[in-house]
């Protein structure tokens, strides 16, 4: 094909299959363009984002604010690498410190690269100050998480497609069911070399799961008791997503180490942080960790532009309400249907379960369906569709998500 030639999507498909790995799984839709909650294809048809790019997309499409922040600092100074300061980072960091209330932060790019930062943070602080003997400490993890694809990231993880022929693993992790205080307390109890607890306050990729109330409360008590850091993921539920800045928010717990990425940078670049007090985070030292793009100047400008759109334009305030509507709309729509068995969530993280097997294609159907009607969502594991659209919805627009979803529904109702 010419360059000069206008691309179809069926183009841009066949090109992605021939040329890239085939390491994802996408719905059949090209996108060229996006605005708000909005994104157009190649062919100029319209879609509501009900995904936003699996939350990193809070601050919605292209906003002019984070963009300009981008294009401003782009044109100034890019990158120095850590070798030498720049300018931006220290704002940045302060910025950032005082808005969730710690001392330090340490700057990385991704999600999975700033839950590696964490584990060793927690790791170099349970031999330094805890006085765990070397190489035997243990971080207790939940099953069915989701922190990420690296290789000591999926040594955790129970998902058999992740984790399949990629080993060796990781040793040092103790994995427990998510939302049982008690397998967390005998664990605690029972050895005295756990460093960390890292969960995610809600298990998003999981399927949105929500813990029971005061889980995440209780959990950090527990772990206040044994003296072991309670690390949040905040990567997915962070940023307003569930109606409060953080997740933990909703139960005012304030972790050891929080974990940020995804909408920090209002998905215009990826940016990812880590942070800890004083008494966590003084255990590392020059040449311990580091990354060459973490804390670039662009990174910082783009996530304070970020963060002051969450904070200027009220989005938690936005998602605590739509989401209570999205639910109430869908329970309403729940009592008379066999399709769909549940609505769970919180603030605009939510999902639907669909009622048919495990290994049935009826939610990647019914995705597929959406999209024809102008709705782009995606499973996530088995028969579950996450709902997470951008926070900057008014109240309009996810009424109309609303009857999108219902009509497509109702087309697959028996
Ligand atoms: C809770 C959680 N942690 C970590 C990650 C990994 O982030 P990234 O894809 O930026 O590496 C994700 C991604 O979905 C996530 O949901």
């Amino acid at each position: 094909m010419s360059i000069l030639e206008k691309m179809s999507s069926t183009d841009a498909i066949a090109l992605e299959k021939k040329y890239g790995a085939h390491n994802y799984h996408p719905l059949p839709v090209v996108l060229n363009r996006g605005e708000g909650v909005f994104v157009w294809d190649l062919e100029d048809r319209k879609y509501y984002d009900f995904l936003s790019a699996y939350s990193a997309i809070n601050q919605g499409h292209c906003h002019p604010k984070i963009v300009d922040a981008l294009i401003s600092q782009s044109k100034k100074l890019t990158l120095t690498s850590r070798a030498f300061h720049n300018d931006m980072l220290g704002q940045y960091e302060e910025y950032a410190c005082q808005l969730f209330g710690f001392d330090k932060l340490l700057p990385m790019n991704t999600g999975a690269e700033a839950v590696e930062t964490a584990l060793k943070v927690c790791r170099k602080w349970a031999y330094e100050k805890k006085g765990i003997v070397a190489n035997e400490a243990q971080i207790i993890v939940c099953e069915n998480n989701f922190h990420g694809r690296t290789t000591t990231i999926i040594s955790f993880s129970n998902d058999p497609v992740a984790r399949e022929n990629f080993g060796p693993f990781t040793d040092g992790f103790i994995k427990i069911e998510y939302n049982n205080l008690k397998a967390l307390q005998t664990t605690l109890e029972s050895n005295s070399n756990i460093a960390g607890f890292l969960v995610e306050p809600i298990q998003g990729e999981a399927g949105v799961y929500v813990p029971s109330e005061n889980y995440l409360t209780k959990a950090k008590a527990l772990c206040e008791k044994h003296n072991v850091l309670f690390i949040a993921d905040e990567v997915q539920t962070g940023i307003a997503r569930t109606g409060k800045m953080l997740a933990v928010d909703h139960e005012n717990v304030t972790p050891d180490i929080l974990i940020l990425g995804k909408a920090l940078s209002g998905g215009v670049y990826p940016v990812s942080a880590v942070l800890a007090n004083n008494e966590v985070m003084e255990v590392i030292h020059p040449g311990n960790h580091g990354s060459t793009f973490g804390g670039n100047p662009i990174a910082a400008a783009v996530a304070m532009a970020a963060l002051k759109v969450v904070k200027d334009e009220h989005l938690a305030q936005n998602a605590l309400e739509l989401g209570e509507l999205f639910r109430t709309e869908m329970n309403a729509y729940i009592a008379n249907s066999t399709i769909v068995k549940k609505v769970r969530g919180k603030g605009l993280l939510n999902a639907i379960l669909i009622n048919d097997t495990e290994d049935s294609s009826t939610a990647w159907e019914i995705c597929m369906a959406l999209k024809n009607n102008g709705l782009l969502a995606k499973p996530t594991h088995g028969n579950i569709i996450r709902f997470a659209p951008p926070l900057v919805m008014n109240k309009e627009q996810l009424l109309d998500c609303v009857s999108i979803i219902k009509n497509t529904l109702q087309s697959f109702e028996k």
